[in-house]
């Protein structure tokens, strides 16, 4: 695994910056294995890379989009991830409907919900149960409470070490999200890290000791690459070096 932790003068830059990593990482894969997979973050950090990569003159119909996290919403609620990508980038570009594996949350049961798309994973991959698929990429940022994903501090989600999908909660709202081990399978990790809000829980992500049920990202340890993109309000505390 290869860390790279780099601190961006401002959002733009950040936005830029992964820009560039993402449009490379989705044409290596396309170059060695015929089409990428793709796993979205929500909240407010990415949309503007979502718009940046609808003006891009990509190969679409060889990638696939699928979110690491959901809020259980419908789709064309405020707070879906879903709304939020298929807004600002899936709906403005020429990719096949298949091409786009959104986390469904129609079903009464959020765990029903998370089983039914473990199994649509296992599908989409030709997998067993009990197999970990690797994404070519995973989106992710990271709240002010060092959650990422919907894997939130002191959540039985951190736990799930068996299963693709599981059920997270924030302050009793369910949410769907990638486990751990899914996420760490990838071959490239992206974090989008921005504003001065996120530094404490930076802090205790980078120190050589705390404890991950309190700093989820923390068990983000990818075997493949695992990168930090931070703007300077949010990174400009952390230490010369560190992640060297
Ligand atoms: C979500 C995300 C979540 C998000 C962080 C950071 O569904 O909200 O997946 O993990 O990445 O909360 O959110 P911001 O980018 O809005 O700070």
């Amino acid at each position: 695994m290869g860390q790279h932790i780099e601190v961006l003068p401002d959002r733009a830059a950040l936005i830029d910056r992964s820009l560039f990593l993402v449009v490379e990482q989705l044409q290596n894969a396309i170059t060695e294995r015929g089409q990428c997979t793709i796993a979205l973050s929500g909240g407010s950090t990415p949309k503007p890379l979502y718009e940046a990569l609808a003006q891009q003159d990509l190969p679409w119909a060889q990638v696939h989009v699928f979110w690491g996290d959901e809020r259980y919403v419908p789709p064309d609620h405020p707070d879906s991830n879903e709304g939020m990508a298929r807004a600002a980038w899936l709906d403005r570009i020429a990719i096949p409907a298949a091409n786009i594996h959104p986390m469904r949350t129609d079903a009464a049961d959020p765990q029903a919900a998370a089983d039914r798309h473990e199994q649509e994973l296992q599908q989409f991959f030709q997998i067993q149960p009990g197999i970990f698929p690797c994404f070519d990429v995973v989106l992710l940022g990271m709240g002010d409470d060092g959650h990422t994903a919907s894997l939130f501090p002191h959540t039985p989600a951190l736990t799930v070490t068996d299963r693709l999908v599981t059920v997270g909660n924030k302050d009793g709202q369910p949410r769907l999200t990638f486990t751990a081990p899914l996420i760490n399978q990838a071959r490239c990790v992206l974090f989008m890290v921005a504003g001065a809000s996120k530094q404490p829980a930076l802090a205790e992500i980078f120190a050589p000791e705390a404890d991950a049920a309190t700093y989820p990202a923390r068990l983000i340890q990818p075997q493949g690459e695992l990168w930090w993109l931070l703007d300077q309000a949010a990174g400009k505390n952390l230490a010369n070096g560190i992640g060297d």
